[in-house]
């Protein structure tokens, strides 16, 4: 499988946020990774649909939307509509899963469950036939640069054994604390998008940090 970086905006300089995106269209990042938070799911607040659709207006890249709020139902149709390529939603947020998929696929879009480090992989298996992509959470989902939490690698090998066995083909991806360090042992998990926010930003050079990712042993 092709390794993919998606750099977290989170972790962007918001002053400049066209000159990040200008940085990142020249980089060899495929995706970007935008976070939307809403104080109640997560203990933080970050952006809504106007920076996120200055992003994907100024952006050439796919745009994976991972949204950290309470009931994702209200909102995922306008966060698709917005030029979210992916619309990532957890599952610990909703009931109704399955009309969430049904919102995001009616407006165009790929549509991703994540989970929370407490949460296994058990609860998304009614729908990994239904996703593009499942997107494993590495940190408590709220803030950027924690530490990286390595038994979730477990669960990156556990849905790859799935899709296999399944025969399946959404994506897997991994979300919180990544590094040129440990970037290496993720993709060997199994993983095929790494998202990374304060390692690529807080980088001198920010698209030779993303080359480090995609290249890591
Ligand atoms: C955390 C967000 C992440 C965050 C990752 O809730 O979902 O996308 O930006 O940041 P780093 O890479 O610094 O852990
Ligand atoms: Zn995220």
């Amino acid at each position: 499988m092709p390794r993919i970086v998606a750099p977290s905006i989170l972790s962007a300089d918001f002053g400049h946020l066209d000159r990040e995106v200008r940085m990142l269209n020249a980089s060899r990042a495929e995706w970007i990774h935008i976070d939307v938070m809403d104080g109640v799911f997560v203990p933080n607040i970050s952006l809504g649909f106007p920076v996120l659709a200055a992003i994907t207006r100024a952006a050439y890249k796919v745009i994976d939307t991972h949204l950290m709020i309470v009931e994702p139902e209200r909102y995922v149709r306008r966060f698709a509509e917005a030029g979210s390529d992916y619309v990532i939603f957890h599952i610990e947020a909703t009931h109704k899963v399955q009309e969430c998929i049904d919102l995001i696929h009616g407006a165009g879009s790929k549509a991703g469950l994540s989970i929370k480090p407490a949460t296994g992989v058990e609860a998304i298996e009614p729908w990994l036939d239904k996703v593009e992509s499942v997107l494993v959470m590495s940190v408590e989902p709220g803030f950027g640069g924690q530490a990286f939490m390595p038994a979730m690698l477990d669960k990156v090998r556990e849905l790859r054994r799935l899709r296999e066995k399944r025969g399946l083909g959404f994506l897997i991806a991994l979300d919180g604390g990544v590094s040129a360090e440990n970037a290496g042992s993720i993709y060997a998990a199994g993983c095929d998008v790494l998202v990374a926010g304060s390692s690529v930003f807080g980088a001198e050079d920010p698209a030779a940090e993303i080359v480090k990712l995609l290249e890591a042993e």
